[in-house]
């Protein structure tokens, strides 16, 4: 592959032109966002603009601090306090009633916004030089793979977004979403913050959770999931598993761990999705609770 030096901007260029109405891609411990001031509407709707990303799916907004995002709520459980407590700044997202200024093209015209502080540290210092809430979904285009570094971001968008370069984002898979509306705890997103609750089966009502779109997060290469060896169609294509390597034309040794699993996920779908091969197999993780959110996208890339 082409590696081109892509340009950066600084922080306090990115928080000028967010303080101006402009979007701008920046780096956060999960994946890179595509933010823009959340209370302006005009400037979120570059956002939807630039994804292709229809109006029923709401945007995340991002916090720097727990003040910050309480004044985006309209009330605030004693569940959303235990959890910001725990873990925030992290990989939470946490929606709650909003308040009524946020405009409604953020949250798509629902009740609830979705508010996360994220833990990266040049994120934070964007949020507090910008001094407003950023409205940010994942910097890709609608359904594509997720970017964790500058380049991805690039390849997406060109010179048609500016970039604020934070290195490689070390989580590597989306927020943890949950809702605490009425102090009830819901799992709308699995994520590599593991929260026991009961996870909304199907989308709510006519605003159905992005992340729940079945295909979503996908490369454009054909993707499946297979549990032995013996189920790869022949040797052509690119195999992703955690044990030996060497029995396709590309085989991919993925790390044992899930932390360090979900790190590499997407940078090795980028990858290989650029090498073209006919076809990527992944080797199915253990069905257990600490793969679940590595599943979940695994199972979105794959169609
Ligand atoms: O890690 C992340 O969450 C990244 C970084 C940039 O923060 N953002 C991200 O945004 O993944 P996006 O737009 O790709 O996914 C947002 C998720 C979707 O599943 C959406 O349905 C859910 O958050 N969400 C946002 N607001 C919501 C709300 N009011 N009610 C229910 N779900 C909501
Ligand atoms: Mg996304």
């Amino acid at each position: 592959m082409e590696v081109k030096k892509i340009s950066t901007i600084s922080v306090a260029e990115a928080a000028a032109r967010i303080r101006e109405g402009g979007v701008v891609a920046f780096p956060t411990e999960t994946v890179y966002g595509l933010g823009a001031n959340a209370l302006d509407s005009q400037a979120v709707q570059k956002i939807f603009d630039l994804k292709g990303r229809p109006h029923t799916s709401p945007l995340i907004v991002h916090a720097a601090s727990i003040e910050m995002a309480k004044d985006l709520a309209a009330e605030w459980p004693p569940i959303a306090d235990d959890l910001a407590g725990r873990y925030w700044p992290g990989p939470l997202t946490i929606v709650v009633a909003k308040a009524p200024l946020i405009p409604d093209i953020v949250t798509a015209g629902l009740k609830t916004v979705g508010l996360r502080i994220p833990s990266h540290a040049v994120a934070l210092q964007l949020i507090e030089a910008a001094g407003v809430p950023i409205a940010a979904p994942s910097a890709n285009k609608f359904t594509h793979l997720s970017p964790t570094t500058p380049e991805h971001v690039y390849q997406e968008f060109g010179d048609a977004v500016e970039i604020l370069d934070g290195g490689p984002c070390k989580v590597g898979i989306e927020s943890t979403v949950v809702s605490v509306v009425g102090n009830k705890l819901t799992l709308l997103r699995p994520g590599m913050i593991r929260i026991e609750a009961e996870s909304a089966s199907t989308p709510q009502g006519a605003h159905p959770s992005p992340g729940m779109h079945a295909r979503h997060y996908s490369p454009r290469t054909r993707l499946f999931l297979v549990t032995t060896p013996a189920e790869l169609p022949d040797r052509r294509g690119a195999y992703l598993w955690r044990k030996k390597s060497g029995i396709t034309a590309r085989s991919v040794r993925m790390p044992a761990l899930p932390a360090e699993y979900a790190a590499r996920l997407y940078e090795t779908l980028h990858q290989l999705d650029h090498e073209n091969w006919p076809w990527i197999a992944v080797e199915l993780p253990p069905d257990t609770a600490e793969w679940r959110a590595i599943l979940d996208r695994l199972r979105r890339a794959s169609r």
